[in-house]
């Protein structure tokens, strides 16, 4: 069975062919980070319009590469959410005229869902209940997933996402956007110690996470210095606060595991591409005997393939959505009961 997929919930326009729900044929990402750089974030308008002229020129692209006819394609998945809501209406709207100029079911796909399930496309693949930890440009939550498309909510940030907090705190010492992958290899030269910041919420019960106080802190820091006419050690400020990130969410995510009693554990998103982030998973997955399932970096930051994953499911169960299907800007998720 293929299937196309097509994700344009944020600023990157992407395509995937999947064979069976798990073969990737083709998998494209069109970003558009050269566009947003010199804003030192998205901005909406700008990301919709290039939406709308990537997406046509990137589907035959995608249909190329798999080696395959439209003909032969059964079914489209799209994300309807959440993201922006312009971006979002280009990629459905899309999807929709294709769904229905060819007369295939339309499969709706939440972003977040589709992020964790982007562990599906890797050869071992995750059972059953496990732990998924979502850290992304736009969320930091934990999830327990009962099925593919069954999952309850242990906890989520109260403001900033991960990916969030790294890319105002680059924007802030000026590095330049998006501040991810940039302060990580920063990051490498510098003492992670060096520096003390805070650990938010980390000492609380419970699974919520927090990290404006911690890009606060940095801003601080920094401020002090320059008052005082001194350098910023910029290494080692990126490694103590990637350090700083990198221990709130490694801990929280372990105390789902301990509560939830679950032994697998996947992390997705974004920030999951982040090398220190996926060294101590992988350390303490030895340590204390969870099964850790890391989609390859291409996979974690946002992609198609992974909305093949979510669409193909919603398929074998026949939830097809109807041409009336809207975009939402923000997810609603089930919480998960003791
Ligand atoms: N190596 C890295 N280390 C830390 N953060 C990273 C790294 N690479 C990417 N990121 C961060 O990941 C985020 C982008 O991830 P992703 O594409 O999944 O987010 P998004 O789609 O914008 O948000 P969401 O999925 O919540 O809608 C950015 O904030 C970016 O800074
Ligand atoms: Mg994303």
């Amino acid at each position: 069975m293929k299937l196309l997929a097509l994700e344009t919930s944020c600023d990157e326009t992407a395509f995937a062919i999947l064979e069976d729900g798990e073969k990737v044929l083709a998998n494209l990402v069109a970003s558009q980070e050269e566009l947003h750089r010199r804003y030192g974030g998205i901005v909406p308008e700008l990301a919709s319009r290039r939406h709308l002229e990537l997406i046509l020129p990137l589907a035959f692209e995608a249909l190329e590469r798999a080696r395959i006819s439209l003909e032969e394609i059964e079914a489209v998945a799209v994300t309807n959410g959440p993201g922006l809501i312009g971006s979002l209406l280009i990629g459905v709207s899309f999807a929709k005229a294709l769904a229905f100029g060819r007369g295939l079911p339309l499969l709706a796909v939440d972003h977040i869902n589709a992020h964790f399930l982007a562990a599906f496309l890797e050869e071992k693949k995750p059972s059953f209940p496990f732990i998924a930890l979502v850290v992304s440009g736009g969320h930091t939550a934990l999830f327990y997933v009962r099925d593919y498309l069954e999952f309850y909510l242990l906890g989520q940030t109260r403001d900033d996402a991960a990916g969030e907090a790294f890319d105002k705190v680059a924007k802030l010492l000026g590095l330049g956007y998006p501040g991810g992958r940039i302060i990580s290899r920063l990051a490498e030269k510098g003492d992670p110690q060096s520096i003390p910041l805070p650990r938010p919420l980390l000492d609380q019960e419970g699974f919520d996470f927090s990290f404006s106080g911690l890009k606060t802190a940095v801003a601080h820091f920094v401020k002090d210095l320059q008052k005082k006419g001194l350098p910023v050690p910029i290494h080692d400020l990126c490694a103590s606060f990637e350090a700083a990130v990198v221990e709130v969410l490694v801990k929280k995510t372990l105390r789902a595991l301990n509560a939830t009693g679950v032994k697998n554990l996947v992390v997705a998103g974004g920030v999951a591409s982040n090398k220190s982030l996926r060294e101590e998973f992988q350390k303490l997955a030895r340590e204390d005997g969870f099964f850790l399932f890391l989609p390859r970096p291409e996979f974690c930051t946002d992609n198609a393939a992974m909305v093949g994953v979510a669409g193909y499911q919603r398929w074998l169960r026949k939830e097809f959505a109807s041409l009336d299907l809207d975009v939402y800007a923000r997810s609603q998720f089930p919480r998960y009961q003791f």
